[in-house]
């Protein structure tokens, strides 16, 4: 049974996508500094999440212990805390994670203890070693189940974030488990294809998706430099349209101008964190174009205009596209003004994206 924690996709950093397990205390502290000098976390970003890498061995009582990276686990979310912002910890229900540091087996109850009494609020539970890996989806489930009880059991409110790659049908049975998030495609990388194909092919159905429980195509790569402004505010409009948890996966102090201004589109934001928590989709594709609705609470419609392909193409958002009969109003949110109802065709590079919010009738 679920902790309604997530009435909208919970956003924030994750250390895993630029860091990967080369990661200590003095750079997540730091994370947070930037979060909040930069603005993000007035944005709305407040989850700052250790991935894999932070865990030591066990202790004679069988608790975990940090690694000497990580002096003081409680001092640091102290830390996080007192900059208003959330501390997320990581742990796989194997005996080994997918970086080879101590999993959770055998230790369900205690390790969720434990991060109950560090003051951790956020925990991504993989799957990577041990019978775990090759289980069955029963196995695997009651895996998600016993810790989902187990952090329930403590009594902190935690969110909690599945990562089965969505190998077992997970958004049909993530919210059972008492999950708020689950993975639903590998690991993205920081490049065009792979993140067009997760976002775009790979993620999960729409109807499993809504307030509470979210289907995550994985972590944002903006800002880590292997693709195009362009390819990187068609990451952000693809993600936001997803209502897909928008947990950002660069140095938070190396963001230039143009990825914070990707990062803190108002308009792009609200999409995402909608309050109706819709999951948008294709509503029409014609060869490499792809027109995406994603209705939301006010009764208007986010519209984007996907141009997959290698060059630019004209594009137009229809009435139909909104199931409306008519567009009275719409606003281009990248470029932050209203555009004219009755002219909405744009030229879309390569890669790139138009994103509207549509009103009709
Ligand atoms: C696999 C996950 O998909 C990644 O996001 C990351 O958590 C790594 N495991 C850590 O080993």
């Amino acid at each position: 049974e679920q902790v309604p924690l997530a009435p909208t996709p919970p956003m924030g950093w994750s250390s895993w996508n630029k860091f990967a397990e080369k990661i200590d205390d003095r750079t997540i502290r730091a994370m947070a500094d930037a979060m909040v000098s930069s603005g993000l976390r007035d944005a709305g970003y407040v989850h700052v999440n250790i991935d894999d890498g932070w865990q030591g061995t066990r202790g004679p009582d069988g608790g975990i212990r940090p690694n000497a990276n990580f002096p003081d686990m409680k001092a640091l979310a102290d830390y996080v805390h007192a900059k208003g912002l959330k501390l997320g910890i990581y742990s796989s229900q194997g005996p080994r994670t997918c970086a080879g540091f101590e999993g959770s087996y055998g230790h369900v109850q205690q390790d969720a203890q434990t991060f109950a009494d560090w003051g951790v609020d956020y925990l991504k539970y993989d799957l990577c070693s041990g019978e775990y890996f090759y289980a069955d989806a029963d196995t695997v489930k009651r895996s998600y189940a016993e810790m989902g009880a187990a952090l329930k059991a403590t009594g902190r409110p935690f969110l909690y974030s599945l990562c089965e790659y969505g190998r077992f049908d997970v958004g049909s049975w993530g919210r059972q488990v008492g999950a708020h998030l689950w993975r639903t495609t590998g690991d993205i990388t920081d490049d065009y294809a792979t993140m067009a194909r997760i976002g775009f092919d790979k993620n999960g159905k729409p109807g499993h998706a809504g307030p509470n429980g979210f289907n995550d195509p994985d972590m944002l790569e903006v800002g880590n430099g292997g693709m195009s402004d362009v390819e990187y505010a068609t990451h952000m409009t693809l993600w936001a349209m997803s209502a897909a948890p928008l947990l950002m996966g660069h140095d938070l102090r190396e963001t230039s101008p143009a990825m914070l201004r990707l990062l803190e589109n108002r308009d792009v934001i609200a999409v995402d964190q909608d309050a109706k928590g819709v999951q948008g989709k294709a509503v029409r594709e014609e060869g490499a174009l792809e027109i995406w609705s994603k209705p939301l609470a006010d009764g208007s419609v986010a519209l984007a205009l996907f141009n997959r392909g290698d060059a630019s193409a004209k594009m137009d958002a229809r009435a139909a596209d909104a199931g409306f009969a008519a567009i009275t109003a719409a606003r281009d949110l990248w470029r932050g003004q209203s555009v004219a109802a009755d002219a909405l065709t744009f030229d879309v590079p390569s890669h790139g994206a138009v994103m509207l919010r549509v009103e009709g009738k």
